[in-house]
């Protein structure tokens, strides 16, 4: 009853590997079952699954998460045009507490007491995991090997290999990449110094702009009710729209991200990305938003925006605040639906054409033209009434320049 059983969060690589023994010799664990989300990483899941069993696992099992991580995860992010520090449309992060999700499961399934996750210490993605855990179920406890322990990167390796585990991966890079559907993040390794420039072996997705098409190449975006539902006017899979969008953007060199960004725990890191469906997707869902939002929404909701981006990256998927914001964001979109084309050339994607059955834009009002319906007589009184506040502190003796008197 009171054994010590655990469903790890097991991604293949060095570390979650290692973690494996340490849970069984070093942390007492009785039972060790590992736990692969798919969220489309793209990699061999059956060998991750076996390279557990081989490295001790009583169990391993992989779980396709794919659809739920789109439409749960990489859909509301675009509708909250979500970019972190300005940049980042939080490609990893949003899949934390999916995975997280995902772990609760199996272990309330199987009524363990212990959750785990192979997160360091000095990264984002242990507070997303033990945050998102302590929100879903305060009862499970989370275990940290890589955390605890002391190792270098060789040292994991060492102390696996000490068990007969292979934790080498092989032809090991230099740096650390997390891949899923939504993007790629490629982080230490040459990329933290500052002063290198990157070179075409850290980047996969995209194309560098020299090596992109010189001919550049339009697409049409259709969104649902903020929802992307088509592209060039037939209705696709959310699995296939970010599949073709990743393929057309990365070809373009559109989506190509190197910044420095806060993380949570205080430090700043440079991280590289690649997100090209994300970054298409937010260009045009932004455009539509332009069209078809009251002034007053459009703006208030900027705000938020940035809001929702920060509680996201800093773990906090499941807090009473960020579900209050996707309330506000969802009614919002409720009038987002038209289609949007990009052209996009050499790392660049722009807006040229946009149209909405919901649009608020009124050529009758807005046209240059001689069957213009505008008040034009209502502007003069507007602007009374308008400047007012403004003009009575004027009035009274103040000056905006000081040399202005
Ligand atoms: N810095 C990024 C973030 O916080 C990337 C994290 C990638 N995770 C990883 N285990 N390599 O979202």
């Amino acid at each position: 009853m009171n054994n010590k059983n655990v469903v790890l969060a097991y991604s293949g690589g060095v570390d979650t590997t290692a973690c494996i023994p340490y849970l069984k010799h070093e942390m007492g664990c009785e039972r060790v079952v590992a736990m692969t989300a798919d969220l489309g990483q793209g990699e061999d899941l059956e060998s991750i699954r076996l390279k557990a069993l081989q490295a001790g696992a009583d169990e391993a099992v992989v779980i396709d998460a794919q659809d739920d991580f789109i439409a749960r995860f990489g859909i509301p992010a675009i509708a909250a045009n979500a970019l972190y520090d300005r940049q980042y449309p939080l490609s990893s992060a949003l899949g934390r507490p999916l995975i997280a999700e995902l772990l609760v499961a199996e272990a309330q399934k199987r009524g363990f007491q212990y959750v785990a996750h192979g997160c360091t210490a000095k990264g984002n993605d242990q507070v997303r995991m033990d945050l998102a855990v302590q929100l879903l179920a305060p009862g499970l406890k989370m275990l940290a090997p890589a955390r605890e322990w002391k190792f270098s990167r060789a040292e994991a390796v060492a102390y696996a290999e000490s068990f007969g585990i292979k934790a080498h991966v092989s032809q090991a890079k230099p740096w650390a990449i997390d891949v899923n559907v939504l993007g790629r993040n490629v982080e230490a390794g040459f990329i933290e110094d500052l002063g290198w420039e990157t070179t075409a072996e850290v980047w996969s997705m995209t194309r560098s702009p020299e090596q992109a098409p010189d001919q550049s190449e339009c697409v049409t975006i259709g969104f649902d009710q903020g929802k992307p539902v088509s592209i060039n006017g037939a209705k696709v899979s959310p699995r296939d729209l970010f599949s073709t969008l990743n393929e057309l953007g990365g070809r373009h060199g559109v989506g190509r991200i190197d910044m420095l960004e806060n993380r949570v725990v205080g430090l700043k890191s440079r991280e590289l990305y690649e997100a090209p469906a994300q970054i298409l997707l937010l260009v045009a869902h932004r455009d539509l938003e332009a069209l078809t939002l009251p002034s007053d929404v459009t703006k208030f909701k900027r705000g938020l925006e940035e809001k929702w981006a920060e509680l996201v990256y800093n773990g906090l998927w499941h807090s009473p605040l960020k579900l209050a914001l996707d309330a506000f964001i969802g009614t919002t979109q409720e009038r987002v639906t038209g289609e949007v084309t990009l052209r996009l050339y050499k790392g660049s994607a722009w807006v040229v054409q946009r149209t909405s059955p919901k649009a608020l834009y009124r050529l009758d009002l807005v046209t240059y033209g001689s069957d213009c319906t505008f008040k034009h007589d209502s502007a003069i009184g507007f602007i009374d009434l308008f400047g007012l506040p403004s003009r009575i502190w004027s009035e009274v003796g103040n000056r905006p320049l000081a040399e202005v008197q």
